[in-house]
């Protein structure tokens, strides 16, 4: 069995953040998203695993990845010339996936659960595509499934104006070979994009096997900001540990499961869980809600922050109350008593709400 993550795309839905960085490679829990998608591959003895890179964001992921020996995984680097959608992603793929079955797994998706059980699964009942689904409160915005009264597979829909349920397709899916037939006789949607969903479609018409399983546990695709602040504050929750490696003035107070990096320093200032603060940090005449994660190299002083993911470099001063916010690198949020207006400098796509 062999794994193929789909690290190319766009990311126009994460912008600006997506200008200057491959989507996949943002933080949760300062940790990359990718890192606990191959992390969840490996767990399930996933081992030769196969990567999408597009050529803006390739070099970055490449970076991050290595040749995947940090994971105890080999990984092959595949470039898609353009995002023209996931079965094209597969297409491209088909070099490197052969004959193998293979399990499919988006890197920007997240899910609480492992995947050895599904791979079971899929192997002993002979399937030629096992798919993962979850109940969404707004199924428009994903490829929809309908079952029938015997449970049984009926058809596949890609972001139905009318949805017929709200079972949406997790990204993560297991195929055998026949997908790479499906997908010849598949022609890109009204968006010009291969759809794979599409291409099971096709699988269920032609008589292949197709099942299911209900994804228990949590799923979380990070494609958009709020999203992306759920997934961190889910992560933060379930798995964030308390360990001090930094430093702790005896004017502060640090509560709860919070994590603090090498060489960060706290002053008078109360960190409240679960919060994970990265390396050579300074937190100064602060505070620091639940379910915020800031990245390496940054400085808070004389703020409140909560629920909100910083990338490294950030730097917050006197900020009265910064909350549901994502920062990308190197971003500066700074007030001047002097002034009562507004000043900015901000890059393309950026968003401010106050
Ligand atoms: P999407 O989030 O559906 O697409 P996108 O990354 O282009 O984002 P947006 O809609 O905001 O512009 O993609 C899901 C995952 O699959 C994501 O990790 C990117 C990856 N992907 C590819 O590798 N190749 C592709 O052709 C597409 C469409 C996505």
């Amino acid at each position: 069995m062999k794994g193929l993550v789909l690290s190319g795309g766009k990311g126009t839905r994460l912008r600006p953040i997506t200008h200057t960085a491959a989507k996949q490679l943002v933080p949760v829990a300062n940790k990359p998203i990718l890192y606990y998608v191959i992390e969840n591959l490996a767990r399930a003895d996933i081992r030769d695993i196969g990567v999408i890179i597009s050529p803006e964001t390739g070099d970055s992921i490449q970076e991050a990845l290595g040749d995947g020996s940090r994971f105890a995984v080999e990984i092959t680097y595949i470039l898609q010339a353009e995002p023209a959608g996931l079965a094209h992603a597969v297409q491209t793929a088909q070099p490197f996936l052969q004959e193998s079955p293979f399990v499919m797994y988006l890197g920007d998706n997240l899910i609480s659960s492992g995947i050895s059980s599904f791979v079971q699964a899929f192997q002993e009942e002979k399937l030629d595509a096992l798919i993962l689904l979850k109940e969404v409160e707004n199924p428009s915005q994903f490829g929809i499934a309908e079952i029938d009264a015997d449970n049984r597979l009926v058809r596949l829909v890609e972001k139905p104006q009318n949805p017929p349920t709200n079972l949406a397709l997790v990204g993560v899916y297991l195929f055998t070979p026949a997908v790479h037939q499906a997908i010849t006789r598949i022609k890109p949607s009204w968006r010009g994009e291969l759809e794979i969903t599409d291409a099971i479609q096709e699988l269920l018409q032609s008589g292949n096997r197709v099942g299911w399983r209900a994804l228990e546990g949590w799923w979380l695709d990070t494609g958009k900001k709020d999203d992306l602040l759920s997934a961190n504050t889910q992560v933060l929750d379930e798995w964030s540990v308390r360990e001090i490696l930094g430093e702790v003035d005896e004017d502060s107070r640090v509560i709860g499961r919070v994590s603090l990096g090498v060489g960060s320093r706290v002053s008078n200032s109360t960190i409240r869980g679960p919060a994970v603060i990265g390396e050579h940090c300074l937190i100064k005449d602060s505070f620091i809600g639940p379910f915020t994660s800031i990245g390496d190299h940054s400085r808070v002083e004389s703020s409140v922050i909560e629920h909100s993911v910083l990338l490294s470099g950030v730097g917050i001063f006197q900020v009265d109350r910064l909350e549901d916010s994502l920062l990308g690198r190197h971003a500066r949020v700074a007030r001047h008593n002097r002034h009562r207006s507004l000043q900015l400098l901000l890059g393309d796509d950026t968003v401010v709400e106050f």
